[in-house]
């Protein structure tokens, strides 16, 4: 199922006189297996459009759907279902909860989806397979490298086998030999499953191994380049 932005303003009021474009007539359609990303200078609106396509925050003028459905006609608890069944997330500082083991933390998400237990540990055993942590799901996030929280993150994104995973610079709290693995592991999950991928990202060295890259400026996506890894 497609995700489209179309014509798609957000403005930002902190208060009357004083309006800020978070962006400016963006048109994205996103295609099942697709692998983009938004690249840009810090404030040009890569947050903001993820969080666009995320629904987390309604564009003021545009349309947002997923599947030829309007999601700004959704109620707030229709969006966060929505959200739910349909979306994973990645972020640049992971948000594991740190009471929780890396297993406990994927489980989470499932929990809140209803699944039944056998199903839940059925799932959280694949996703840390996929990211290759089987073996280190009874530890604690503090006593795992940024790289392997990163990789928990991913695991709790994919366990509920989302249609689209979101990431919001999630390499960027990484060395680079590091930073290149995420990617490399985002590459194979879009590969094997087909699985679709938008992420923003700051690192020059990450662009070229991307298929389609979005520059980002001012608001408005400047230039789309498409190229085959
Ligand atoms: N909640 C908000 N209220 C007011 N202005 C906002 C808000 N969020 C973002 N902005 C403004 O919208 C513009 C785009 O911000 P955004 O966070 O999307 O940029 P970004 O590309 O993600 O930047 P960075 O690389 O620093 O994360 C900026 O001018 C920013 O100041
Ligand atoms: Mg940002």
């Amino acid at each position: 199922m497609q995700f489209e932005l179309s014509h798609v303003e957000k403005i930002y009021t902190s208060s009357e006189e004083n309006k800020v474009f978070g962006a400016r007539d963006v048109s994205i359609n996103i295609h099942e297996g697709d692998f983009l990303a938004l690249v840009g200078p810090s404030g040009s609106g890569k947050t903001t459009i993820l969080n666009l396509i995320a629904g987390l925050i309604l564009p003021s003028s545009g349309s947002l759907k997923h599947g030829g459905k309007d999601i700004t006609s959704l109620t707030l608890e229709e969006r966060t279902k929505h959200r739910l069944d349909y979306m994973g997330f990645v972020f640049q500082d992971y948000q594991l909860l740190p009471i929780l083991t890396a297993w406990e933390n994927i489980e989470f998400p499932l929990q809140l989806k209803g699944f039944s237990k056998t199903e839940i540990k059925e799932r959280v055993d694949w996703a840390l397979n996929q990211v290759g942590l089987n073996k280190m799901g009874n530890r604690f996030p503090k006593q795992l490298s940024g790289g392997q929280q990163q990789r928990v993150s991913i695991a709790r994104a994919i366990a509920g086998r989302p249609q689209l995973i979101l990431a919001d610079e999630p390499t960027a709290n990484l060395d680079s030999k590091t930073a290149q693995e995420i990617i490399e592991l985002f590459l194979k999950l879009n590969k094997d499953f087909n699985l679709t991928f938008i992420f923003s990202t700051h690192d020059q060295r990450l662009i070229d191994q991307v298929r389609t890259v979005l520059y980002v400026k001012d608001g408005q996506i400047s230039e789309a380049r498409t190229h085959h890894v």
